[in-house]
This record gives C-alpha cells, structure tokens and sequence, in this order.
C-alpha cells in the first residue's frame, strides 16, 4: 500500500506515521526529515536547500522531487512507502504518480489530518526533536523519560529553528494557502479522507486505521 499524510505544521503526520508504518509494514518517508538530517551531515542537499527551510519557505520543486524520489524508488520501498510532508505541490503530485507508475503501483490512499489553529500552535510550541534520528516529542503531550534526551536513541533534543517566529508564521500561511491543490488532486481521484486531528495520539492513529482498512475493501 502506497499512501500519503497530508496535514499543516503540527498536525501529528510525524507522530502518526511513525507508528503506521511500523503497524502496516511499510516505509515512512519524510520530506522534512530528510532536509533536517542533510542539514546535520552538511551534504550538497542541504547547502542549496537549508535558506528556504531557515525562512520557512517551500523547498523549489527542482531540489525536492529527487530527494524525495529517490528513497521512494529504493528497494526498502518497495513494499510500501508512507509519505509524510511531500507531496505539496501539483509537480510534486505528479513526479511521485510517474515514478509509482514505472513501477506498476499507484497512490491508495491520501489522509487529511485536520485541526485547528490553536491546537497547531499548542502542538509546536511544546515540540522536541531528537538529534540523532528526529524522534518527535512534546514537553506536555509527550514528555521523554528523562527531561531533554530521547528514551529511543539517548541523544539531546531540541526545538527545530523553524517551530518559532516569523519561520513558523510562514509555514502556516503557506500551508493553508497551497494545501488546497493537492488536496483537490487526491478528492478528484477519490483518494481523498479526512481525520480529526484534534484528539489523543492513541484515538488518531486508531482512525487513521479505520480509514485505511476501509479503503482497502
Ligand atoms: P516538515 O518537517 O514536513 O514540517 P511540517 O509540514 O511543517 O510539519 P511538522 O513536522 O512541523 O509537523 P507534523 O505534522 O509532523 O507534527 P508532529 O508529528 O511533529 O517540513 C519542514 C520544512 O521543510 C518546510 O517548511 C519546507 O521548508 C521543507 N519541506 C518539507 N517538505 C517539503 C516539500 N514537499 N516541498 C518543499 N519544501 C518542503 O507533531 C507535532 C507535535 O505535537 C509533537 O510535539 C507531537 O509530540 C505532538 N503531537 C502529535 N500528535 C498529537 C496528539 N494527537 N495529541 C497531542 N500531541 C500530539
Ligand atoms: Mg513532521
């Protein structure tokens, strides 16, 4: 199965996919993380693509459709894949159909994670990252065992630059502003549900499960 997680900064795609993709098998791929962990190997990725992360700015579709496909048509992949933050573009949309379609497979499933406003800022405001593998977490939601260090991998955490100021502001507007063509992509290709966002971790991954298993009848 071949899905994608659409949801605004906070919105829990990360948190979520984490587990999904453990439950259902298949690869969690995520556009972000894959910028963020460019940014601490210093790679020639993350030279070109780090100003537009900093500003809170979209990444140009020239440096984020190869970066993203290319894990997405690695043999790890080749089960699954859950994307998580791509695609956010129509040309990413479509690059990610020509790549499934080489490959006889196609998108299944879209999932819009929806909430509020408020509860996007109160998910940001409290989140913390793990450096080593970006394990996500929250000082009230989610607190690590031990205060700033990942109870997976043991490494310090930290909140992304991006989670504050005028970064942060950007990320909304953008999102809310540009979500909607995606998103009208998937609905036309009736790929398209939606999920409240706006509940426990535990109560949202069981609805995301409910519309997966759904879909799949
Ligand atoms: P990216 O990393 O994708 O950021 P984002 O889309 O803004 O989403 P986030 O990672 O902020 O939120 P999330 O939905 O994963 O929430 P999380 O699970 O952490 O992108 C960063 C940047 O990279 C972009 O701004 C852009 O520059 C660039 N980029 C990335 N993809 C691109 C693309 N395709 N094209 C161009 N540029 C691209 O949860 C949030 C917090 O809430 C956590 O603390 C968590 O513990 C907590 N939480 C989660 N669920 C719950 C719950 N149910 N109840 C209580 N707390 C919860
Ligand atoms: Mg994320």
């Amino acid at each position: 199965m071949d899905s994608i997680l659409i949801g605004a900064p906070g919105a829990g795609k990360g948190t979520q996919a984490e587990k999904l993709s453990q439950l259902l098998g298949v690869r969690h791929i995520a556009s972000g993380d894959l910028f963020r962990k460019a940014f601490e190997e210093q790679t020639e990725l993350a030279l070109k693509a780090q100003k537009y992360v900093d500003l809170g700015e979209l990444v140009p579709d020239e440096l984020t459709i190869p970066a993203v496909l290319r894990h997405v048509e690695e043999p790890e992949s080749m089960h699954g894949v859950l994307l998580d933050g791509f695609p956010r573009t129509l040309a990413q949309a479509q690059a990610l159909d020509a790549v499934l379609q080489g490959v006889n497979r196609q998108i299944d499933l879209a999932i819009y994670l929806k909430l509020s406003r408020e509860e996007l800022l109160r998910r940001i405001a409290g989140r913390l990252f793990c450096h080593a593998h970006q394990h996500v977490y929250h000082v009230q939601f989610r607190p690590p065992k031990v205060a700033d260090t990942c109870d997976l991998d043991g490494s310090k955490l930290y909140q992304r630059p991006d989670d504050t100021g005028e970064a942060l502001r950007r990320r909304l507007v953008i999102f809310f502003n540009e979500a909607t063509q995606v998103l009208d992509y998937y609905r036309k290709q009736h790929k398209l549900r939606k999920v409240d966002g706006n509940q426990s971790i535990d109560q949202v991954t069981a609805m995301l499960l409910n519309e997966i298993n759904d879909s799949m009848r």
